[in-house]
């Protein structure tokens, strides 16, 4: 694992946009999973600057994003359809033949899933998947105790991503209880992994990762197995790494360059 500790959030959101960039700048076409939730925000919103003055195409490329509540349909606000075409698609000129997210009201959602993994496979495979990590380690909605060899399927979650998420409906509604994610399998297969953590509610989901025992408890710790896993970290969220200094050492400011 390449761990990554950069001087502050923006630095990591940087670097990480800067690992993407390289990718698609090697490969134009390339296969990019991607993630939803507030870390990617500012990602997204560094990308859409990045189109914006033309050091950045992403008209070539295909995604396939982890994850979609089911039940929500796409043009529902909140659902993660509507908010990468938000975040990203509509300025990136990514439309729905080229941005895959899988269908959250699909009659079976079983066979959803299924077509799903699938589709990637169809695809040529990812060649770089973002992901983020949730409080309990989950990465897409793979919650703590999922299988390590797990692949797209329907999963439910937990109360606390559930409380989590919350944030981002309104008071009326309640955040959905089921969504077809990735399963873990399926973000190994990836040809490279990049995990964008910042602010210290990931300290401990982070330290698990990448110092803690490989473990279906903390989904994250997978990336354990990956030979192309790379974290970038905000120093809140690499607070509670024991080897911390041994990183820096490594990558001084995050790594300028890729090793
Ligand atoms: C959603 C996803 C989730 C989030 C995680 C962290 O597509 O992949 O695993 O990355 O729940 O969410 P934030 O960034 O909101 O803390």
């Amino acid at each position: 694992m390449r761990v990554l500790i950069c001087h502050d959030a923006a630095a990591a959101v940087a670097r990480a946009a800067q690992i993407l960039q390289d990718t698609v700048a090697a490969r134009p076409e390339a296969v990019l999973g991607l993630a939803t939730g507030g870390t990617m925000e500012p990602l997204y919103a560094l990308l859409r600057a990045r189109i914006a003055d033309g050091a950045l195409d992403l008209r070539q490329v295909t995604t396939f994003n982890l994850d979609e509540y089911v039940g929500l349909a796409a043009d529902h606000p909140q659902s993660y359809a509507a908010t990468m075409r938000r975040l990203l698609f509509d300025t990136a000129g990514i439309g729905p033949d080229r941005g895959h997210l899988p269908d959250g009201t699909a009659s079976d959602p079983v066979t959803e899933a299924r077509a799903y993994e699938a589709a990637i496979t169809a695809a040529g495979g990812i060649d770089l998947q973002v992901l983020g990590i949730g409080r309990n380690g989950h990465i897409g909605f793979n919650e703590p105790t999922s299988s390590l060899g797990s692949r797209t399927r329907v999963k439910t979650l937990t109360e606390d991503t559930r409380r989590a998420n919350a944030r981002f409906f309104g008071a009326q509604e309640t955040a959905p209880e089921f969504a077809i994610t990735m399963g873990i399998g399926t973000v190994l297969d990836a040809r490279a992994c990049l995990l964008l953590a910042t602010g210290p509610e990931k300290a401990r989901p982070v330290a698990a990762a990448v110092e803690g025992p490989l473990s279906a408890a903390c989904p994250a710790s997978a990336l354990q197995l990956h030979p192309d896993a790379t974290l970038v970290l905000d120093p809140a969220a690499a607070a509670d790494l024991r080897l911390r200094d041994y990183y820096q050492l490594v990558h001084p400011d995050g790594g300028k360059a890729r090793l």
